[in-house]
């Protein structure tokens, strides 16, 4: 297993949109290890493969305190089921900055799991947010979207700064 190196937001590769994955091999597996590794080293509770500069629909999720119980989804789809909750959230991509988002609450979502295997379960809460913080990385899309256009610049503005320094 290997940790790998997150891209920062404004990097541009953080706005590709990720492709689906045609076939879970081996490398794919290898890839979510890393990706899980490298997520609670960060230390964080979501990574998409995006972040990562791979740009295949591949998330993983651990919202547990005890690292216990890392969702792998490959090539998820999300329903909304209803509800809505607000919520802080940061971002491995944008790191130091955290916001409030609203999104759905109740979600059903379907993937593919670590294996190839399929597998579908509804979510709420955090575990919900996270969710759909890690597919909105696969479409391009940043927390920071949500938030008025002086607040996004403001941490661009700091975070370029940051990375000069
Ligand atoms: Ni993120």
């Amino acid at each position: 297993m290997a940790q790998l190196n997150i891209l920062e937001f404004p990097d541009p590769r953080l706005r590709q949109r990720a492709s689906p994955v045609e076939r879970v091999t081996p490398r794919v597996t290898a890839l979510i290890d890393d990706m899980l590794e490298t997520m609670y080293a960060a230390p964080g509770v979501g990574l998409a493969a995006s972040q990562v500069d791979v740009h295949k629909r591949i998330v993983v999720v651990d919202v547990s305190d005890s690292h216990d119980q890392p969702y792998a989804l490959v090539n998820p789809t999300i329903e909304v089921l209803g509800g809505l909750q607000q919520r802080e959230e940061g971002c491995l991509s944008v790191p130091g900055f955290f916001e409030q988002v609203e999104r759905a609450d109740r979600i059903r979502v379907l993937a593919l799991d670590k294996l190839g295997n399929a597998q579908e379960f509804d979510a709420d809460g955090l575990l919900s947010v996270c969710i759909q913080h890690e597919c909105d990385h696969l479409e391009g899309r940043l927390f920071v979207d949500y938030l008025t256009a002086l607040k996004r610049s403001h941490i661009r503005k700091k975070l370029v700064k940051r990375t000069r320094a």
